[in-house]
């Protein structure tokens, strides 16, 4: 049997992309409008350099850390995303890659699998939450995640609901019926393994939402969901601070771009921030987050955990970020070319990825600890860094 192991994110990627049917590869590309966001996230890693040192380097390197209460083995956490469809596992298999390397995990509301079936395989598991439906529908919802055991909240606030890409849509059905599969069968037909992955489970993606219904309501489409949360008016940051107040645990807000609502969060009692701009799928135009952390990070200083996604494809641009202030980054699109490459195992392949090649950095920096990385670490280039609300 071919070796599956993987030595880049970029070979997963392509092996991704030739395992998946085109339009669940073009689900996890994404992006928005003509794409200036989501190739700024990969452009500005590319724009830092390194001030490595030669002799007298340390002989171990430490890389565990806590975010959110919980210990973690490296500084990486999985990013919430609904994996609808690159694996029969889903979510499931994330949890228990995250789980074997000792990381956490954020569990998306739009997810395939149920928050207690994810949860039974890393209990390390953050929920995610999008403003669906008012405060009622919010608290069952938080309640459900409660008594499932999540150690903390994530609520995303950044989707602007902005839709049509320049290199086009993928394709996504209501629902998977038996029209529906004949009608994407050829690009399916072209994938035997990935259809053999699905037969072999018995099932198909059925692309519905288990962890948004309230009140025992049976789960709506990905397409149902999504109207509902359309028509939803947005929260105000009240809403935001009386979600917060329904919740003991550690509670994160995702998606800041800007110093003053960086402050606005902390105001409302967040324990963590991610800076994110949801990996480009979002309000194109929003630079690259790598951009806008150094002035939030200055901002806010040790008032709230700062993390940061977007654009995160190795252990050098995780490096790149805690130099700059992060405390840990969050990954999506990586772990999920791991995913679609080799499941369980691709995924795993992916945090080992972003282990070895931290350590590698931190032994050319000469820190023999992540919490030793500092600006002076990093080449910057003028006028890199945009500072936004202040
Ligand atoms: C296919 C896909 C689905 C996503 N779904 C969600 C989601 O349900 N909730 C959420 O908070 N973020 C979601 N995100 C955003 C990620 O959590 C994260 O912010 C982003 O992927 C980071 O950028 P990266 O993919 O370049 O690492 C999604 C991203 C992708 C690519």
């Amino acid at each position: 049997m071919a070796n599956k192991w993987f030595e880049t994110v970029a070979v997963a990627q392509r092996r991704a992309k030739k395992h998946l049917p085109a339009s669940v590869y073009g689900a996890v590309i994404g992006g928005a409008e003509a794409g200036h966001t989501i190739k700024d996230n990969i452009a500005a890693f590319g724009e830092l350099g390194f001030a490595p040192l030669t002799a007298g380097l340390p002989a171990t390197r430490e890389m565990a850390t806590n975010v959110m209460g919980q210990d973690i083995s490296l500084p990486v956490l999985i990013s919430p995303t609904g994996v609808q469809a690159v694996h029969p596992d889903g979510e499931v298999a994330v949890a228990r890659a995250a789980a074997a390397r000792g990381t956490a995990m954020g569990l998306s509301s739009f997810a395939s699998k149920p928050i207690e079936d994810v949860i039974a395989a890393n209990p390390k598991l953050f929920f995610q939450m999008y403003w669906v439906g008012g405060r009622d529908e919010m608290q069952l919802r938080m309640e459900r995640a409660r008594k499932a055991g999540a150690v903390g909240i994530i609520v995303t606030l950044d989707w602007s609901f902005s839709f049509g890409r320049d290199w086009g849509s993928p394709r996504i059905p209501e629902k998977m019926t038996f029209q529906e599969m004949l009608r994407q069968a050829p690009s399916v037909a072209v994938r035997p393994a990935y259809l053999y992955q699905w037969l072999r489970n018995g099932v198909v993606p059925d692309l519905t939402v288990p962890n948004l219904p309230v009140g025992g309501a049976p789960a709506p489409t990905f397409f149902g969901a999504y109207g509902q949360w359309a028509g939803t008016t947005p929260p105000s940051w009240e809403d935001v601070a009386w979600l917060r107040s329904q919740w003991t645990g550690p509670f994160m807000v995702k998606g800041i771009t800007r110093i003053d609502e960086a402050k606005r969060a902390i105001d409302a009692g967040a324990t963590a921030i991610s800076v994110s701009n949801h990996g480009g799928n979002n309000l194109d135009g929003t630079p690259a987050t790598i951009r806008l952390l150094p002035d939030i990070a200055t901002a806010v200083g040790d008032q709230v955990e700062v993390l940061l996604d977007g654009g995160v494809r190795r252990g050098g641009d995780v490096v790149k970020a805690l130099a700059l202030g992060a405390k840990a980054v969050l990954i999506g699109r990586a772990y999920l070319w791991g995913l679609g490459a080799n499941g369980q195992a691709g995924v795993e392949n992916v945090l080992d990825l972003m282990r070895s090649s931290i350590d590698a950095c931190l032994l050319g920096l000469g820190r023999s600890s992540i919490s030793e990385l500092t600006p002076d670490d990093l080449v910057i280039p003028p006028g890199f860094s945009r500072r936004l609300g202040h």
